[in-house]
């Protein structure tokens, strides 16, 4: 299977409208690239319900707080258009930053509340940056679904708001995080690790999971899940826990009893490499 390689918003306008006129639906999944297994489970899903999937790729200035870390992140675009290819994908849209800004922007996307806890508070502008990019997105594609990854949750509940809240007509899908076999979700930051810090980024997933365990077997207290879950970052040379926090699920803000789902969110550094995770959790019955 081929894709075809799209840099140019004109262009696209010209093949999506005749897909468009042959009433197929389109399906959009929005990455930056260095392509891996998770980004394939979302592009497997759109394959699976929209005729047409579309697969961007940009690596988005507007989204990133630090600019060495813009430059730094990888662009193996060959790679990717092949991985798309491969898992059905019709079109890679990947234009450059001038195509995608070509002045200076002045209307911006903000989600007040969902974006401001959890990584947020971290990365100032990153979900402005990312809101705006992927209105930019939706408005370029005009996807009948567009497709994202439960690992970013935030970045979901995010895009979710804002495509309530402004009417945007994209049915937001989203996608079970994939996992290495011993829980670390894929991430392109898991490149980063040497085998000692690989060992150690499965901490997080642990964690997830001792909160779950402690949230199932009755534990309403928002605090005492958050001690026990974070205790098992104790005690690990070269890892620093940044948040790990028990929010709502739709507005991602802290709770303190635990009475319905919940989102259970935490970062960490492991040696400079920044990774998050996170997993709704369920109370007991009772
Ligand atoms: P990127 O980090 O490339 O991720 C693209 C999509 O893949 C996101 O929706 C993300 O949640 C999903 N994803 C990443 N790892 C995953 C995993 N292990 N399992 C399931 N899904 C996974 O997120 C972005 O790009 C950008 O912020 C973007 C939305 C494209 C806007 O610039």
């Amino acid at each position: 299977m081929t894709a075809r390689l799209i840099q140019a918003i004109h262009e696209l306008d010209g093949v999506l409208d005749s897909i468009r006129k042959a009433g197929r639906s389109i399906g959009l999944v929005p990455t930056m690239g260095a392509l891996h297994a998770g980004h394939g489970r979302l592009i497997d899903a759109a394959v699976r319900e929209t005729e047409c999937v579309v697969v961007s790729i940009f690596v988005n200035p507007i989204q990133f707080d630090q600019r060495s870390d813009f430059e730094r992140y990888p662009r193996p675009l060959e790679a990717d258009v092949a991985f798309c290819a491969a898992r059905g994908a019709e079109i890679v849209f990947a234009p450059s930053a001038d195509e995608i800004y070509p002045r200076a922007q002045r209307a911006f996307v903000d989600v007040e509340v969902v974006s401001e806890g959890l990584c947020g508070a971290f990365r100032p502008g990153h979900f402005r940056g990312v809101a705006t990019v992927v209105l930019k997105l939706f408005n370029i594609v005009r996807p009948a679904r567009a497709y994202f990854g439960e690992k970013d949750a935030q970045q979901l509940a995010v895009i979710r708001r804002m495509s309530e809240d402004l009417n945007v007509p994209v049915e937001i899908v989203e996608v079970p995080t994939l996992r290495e076999p011993d829980g670390l979700a894929f991430s392109s930051r898991n490149n980063h690790l040497n085998a000692a810090q690989r060992v150690k980024a499965a901490l997080l997933y642990r964690a997830l999971q001792t909160a779950a365990r402690t949230i199932a077997d009755g534990e309403k207290d928002a605090r005492a899940v958050v001690r026990e879950a974070s205790a098992i970052f104790n005690g690990w040379e070269d890892v620093r826990l940044e948040y790990l926090e028990i929010v709502d699920p739709d507005e991602m803000q802290p709770l303190n009893r635990i009475d319905g789902p919940v989102r259970v969110a935490c970062a960490a550094w492991v040696g400079s490499t920044r990774l998050i995770d996170n997993i709704l959790c369920k109370p007991s019955a009772s």
